[in-house]
């Protein structure tokens, strides 16, 4: 089983979609894929289609907390072995969804000891994936740090524009910070998202990004920005390789996930 977190500080650089599509192109090529959403916003899980109210023992509050049984969660901490709740079906892959009530555990984790570790406990425990993908929120916070603890690799989600690469110092400075607890935590891929290549400053930012993160990772081939594909798959709550099968943006989302397979599997 490989545990990948999609981490990049920055918010709109394509985790959520990112995570979506990939982990659906996984499921089709026989891995049994785990999609884990650990934003509060829940963006991941409405894309995905679920569209029923999640309850705070459906997330990964029992996994990192405890039980969620009282009103407002306020699980124990004790030592006994906290697990991830039964996963959701969508679109052929298993999702523990999230939830705005999720948001708590920036604040509960703090006063459990290495509090930072249970995500990473808890997937350890699974049986039955080959895949488990993270899809953090957008910050430095502790659900961010849970998520990318839990990890065996990191693929950072990049566009190729000014924000991308504004953002490359401290996505590096963080994995390095974030291997004190989890110390084989490499960068497997850098996944280049959102590229239009009409313009010259994304052409010139894609040159550049190759110069300098190839020597740190694999530098993925671009996935083009189509933002009429990208929201109207989001409302019909699908992957885009189900949105648009056999189009352009499936090829792409299919080939950065061949990429990803090729550092993963060799
Ligand atoms: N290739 C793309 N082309 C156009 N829009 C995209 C593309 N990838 C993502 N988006 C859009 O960009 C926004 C941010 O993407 P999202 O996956 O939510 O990023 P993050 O999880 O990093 O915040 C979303 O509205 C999404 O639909
Ligand atoms: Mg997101």
């Amino acid at each position: 089983m490989k545990v990948l977190t999609f981490f990049n500080h920055a918010g709109g650089v394509a985790k959520t979609s990112t995570v979506r599509d990939v982990g659906y192109v996984l499921g089709e090529l026989g891995r049994r894929v785990l999609l884990i959403d650990v934003d509060p916003q829940a963006n991941l899980t409405r894309w995905l289609g679920v569209e029923d109210d999640i309850a705070l023992a459906q997330t990964i509050y029992p996994a990192v907390i405890g039980e969620a049984d009282r009103d407002g969660g306020s699980g124990n901490s004790g030592d006994e072995e906290l697990r991830l709740p039964e996963p959701l079906q969508v679109h052929g892959m298993g999702l523990i969804p999230a939830n705005l009530s999720i948001a708590i555990v920036e604040r509960e984790i703090l006063s459990v000891f290495m509090g930072v570790v249970r995500l990473r406990e808890a997937v350890r425990r699974l049986e039955g994936y080959d895949y488990v993908l993270i899809d953090p929120p957008p910050s430095l916070g502790q659900l961010s740090a849970l998520a990318v603890v839990a990890a065996d690799s990191i693929v950072v989600p990049l566009p190729t524009n000014r924000k991308g690469l504004d953002g490359i110092p401290t996505v590096i400075r963080m994995v390095r910070e974030y291997r004190k607890a989890a110390r084989n935590l490499d960068i497997a891929l850098f996944a280049l998202t959102q590229h239009d290549r009409r313009t010259r400053h994304d052409r010139d930012s894609l040159e550049v990004i190759r110069e300098q993160l190839g020597a740190v990772a694999p530098v993925s081939t671009p996935l083009a920005s189509r933002p009429a594909y990208y929201s109207d798959a989001q409302v019909q709550g699908m992957p885009i390789s189900v949105y648009a099968p056999g189009s352009e943006a499936d090829l792409e989302v299919r080939r950065v996930t061949a990429e990803l397979l090729e550092r993963v599997e060799g």
